[in-house]
């Protein structure tokens, strides 16, 4: 079972990095395809807490190599940064691959993504700054840098110049800032040059060699389903494919090597920045949400917006990505509550309906239609089987599994690395 792919089911911070953290020493390659350092994954492993932006959970694992994939945007500033913090606390980083064809984030990257959302005023999206959608968007447009670019200073020099050129109007004449020297960047990406070269390779070939010998490959999505350029909120999305399907362009693998798609959901919903969320809470009780989760971002330290369990979200996304089994999270958190409200349709213009509306319109105007299941109070944190949950937690579980239409194969009962109920392998 060589080729999996991890992904969020909702809106992100599922609990993809402990959910590919369980998979740990069982893995060869953890790649990271998508995304850039607008991720946030934490892990909790013999009690320390690790927050990874940039780098694929497996890093944290001895036996697997860790890989940063064509489709990845590189900050170098970031990459180093969290290379050098890991290291100090004893990690090992040194087997980290990067592809050549991985597109930099540059300086100007992230002035213009700050720059846009102010002008946007109450359109913004609510990005993390990080330049991530401006470095893509000169992805598609042919005019970004790519790690290669390091490795022939001219060529460099030449193309910062060209991705410049325009910009520096804009920032100039529309935004009011003061035009960037592609001199000063050409040199500040340069410096990293000598570091970053002995990391490079072809992943693509390193990585199907891997699965042509059966190796396991886990592909660690960021982001999440709903935050996919083409099949998410639109345009409240980030700028890439985080989706299962994005594993293969953003890696270089065919279709046909993915063997298991694991969605990951949390038990309830939470979501950054702006754009819909029908079940969202504004009361107390979401407030109850975000105090006992922990909901606050690992990246931008934002208040995360919380929300009961939608049904219909999870559901559009194990259809998109054919999960063959769904990790959920953070059910522990839910412990305490008389009656959990369960979200399994929305009503629109009066009408009813069990599947996520096809235009944005109707999704902004959908009123969720709520089941009201069983809440618990013991502490589950501490089971370690189905059998050890208290009746109502199963039947919660057990709903959850038929709204969404995959099984559930494993169970988050806390954070650290132990805290698991897990009902299917997934190897
Ligand atoms: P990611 O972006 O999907 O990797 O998720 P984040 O790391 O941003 O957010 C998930 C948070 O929930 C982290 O702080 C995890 O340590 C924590 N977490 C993950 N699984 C569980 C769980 O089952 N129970 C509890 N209480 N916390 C969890
Ligand atoms: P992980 O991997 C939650 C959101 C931002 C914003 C939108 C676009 O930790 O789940 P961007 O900076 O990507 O252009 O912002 O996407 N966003 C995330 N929300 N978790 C993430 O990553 C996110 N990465 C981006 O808040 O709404
Ligand atoms: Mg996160």
């Amino acid at each position: 079972m060589p080729g999996i792919v991890v992904v969020g089911a909702q809106w992100g911070d599922e609990g993809k990095g402990k959910a590919t953290d369980q998979l740990g020493d069982r893995v060869d390659y953890t790649v990271r395809y998508s995304g850039g350092n607008n991720a946030g994954h934490t892990l909790v492993v013999n009690g320390e807490k690790y927050a990874l932006h940039l780098l694929p959970s497996g890093i944290l694992s001895p036996t697997s190599t860790p890989v940063i994939a064509n489709g990845v945007v590189i900050d170098l500033d970031v990459l180093f940064e969290e290379i050098d913090g890991l290291e100090a606390r004893g990690v090992d980083t040194s087997k980290l691959l990067i592809s050549a064809n991985a597109h930099l984030i540059a300086p100007y990257h992230k002035v213009l993504d700050k720059v846009t959302e102010r002008f946007l005023g109450n359109r913004r999206i609510g990005t993390t700054g990080r330049g991530i959608g401006p470095a893509y968007s000169d992805k598609i447009n042919r005019l970004g840098i790519r790690v290669q670019d390091l490795f022939d200073a001219p060529i460099l020099q030449q193309k910062v110049e060209a991705a410049l050129e325009q910009k520096n109007h804009l920032l100039v004449k529309v935004y009011n800032r003061r035009a960037i020297d592609p001199a000063e960047v050409a040199d500040e990406l340069l410096a990293h040059a000598d570091r970053v070269r002995p990391m490079v390779t072809d992943v693509v070939r390193v990585l199907n060699d891997a699965l042509d010998r059966d190796l396991v490959v886990l592909f660690e999505g960021a982001q999440a389903h709903h935050l996919d350029v083409d099949h998410g909120t639109y345009p409240y999305v980030t700028s890439s494919n985080p989706i299962a399907a994005g594993a293969c362009t953003g890696a270089g693998v065919g279709p046909t090597r993915i063997d298991r798609t694991i969605g990951i959901m949390k038990a309830y919903t939470t979501r950054v920045g702006e754009g819909p969320f029908p079940t969202e809470l504004l009361d107390a009780d979401g407030e109850k949400l975000r105090t006992d989760g922990a909901e606050f971002g690992t990246t931008t330290g934002r208040n995360r917006r919380c929300g009961w369990f939608d049904a219909l979200v999870v559901e559009a996304a194990v259809t998109a990505n054919a999960f063959t089994d769904m990790f959920l999270t953070k059910l522990d958190i839910l412990t305490g509550w008389e009656k959990i409200p369960v979200c399994v349709a929305y009503e629109v213009n009066g009408e009813r309906t069990d599947t996520l509306p096809m235009t944005q319109t109707d999704f902004h105007h959908a009123v969720p239609v709520y089941e009201y299941l069983d809440g618990w109070t013991e502490d589950i944190s501490g089971c370690r089987t189905f059998d050890e949950l208290p009746r109502n937690t199963q039947a919660y579980v057990r709903r959850l599994e038929e709204l969404v239409r995959c099984r559930i194969s494993g169970i988050g009962v806390g954070p650290s690395r132990e805290q698991v109920v897990m009902l299917n392998d997934l190897l």
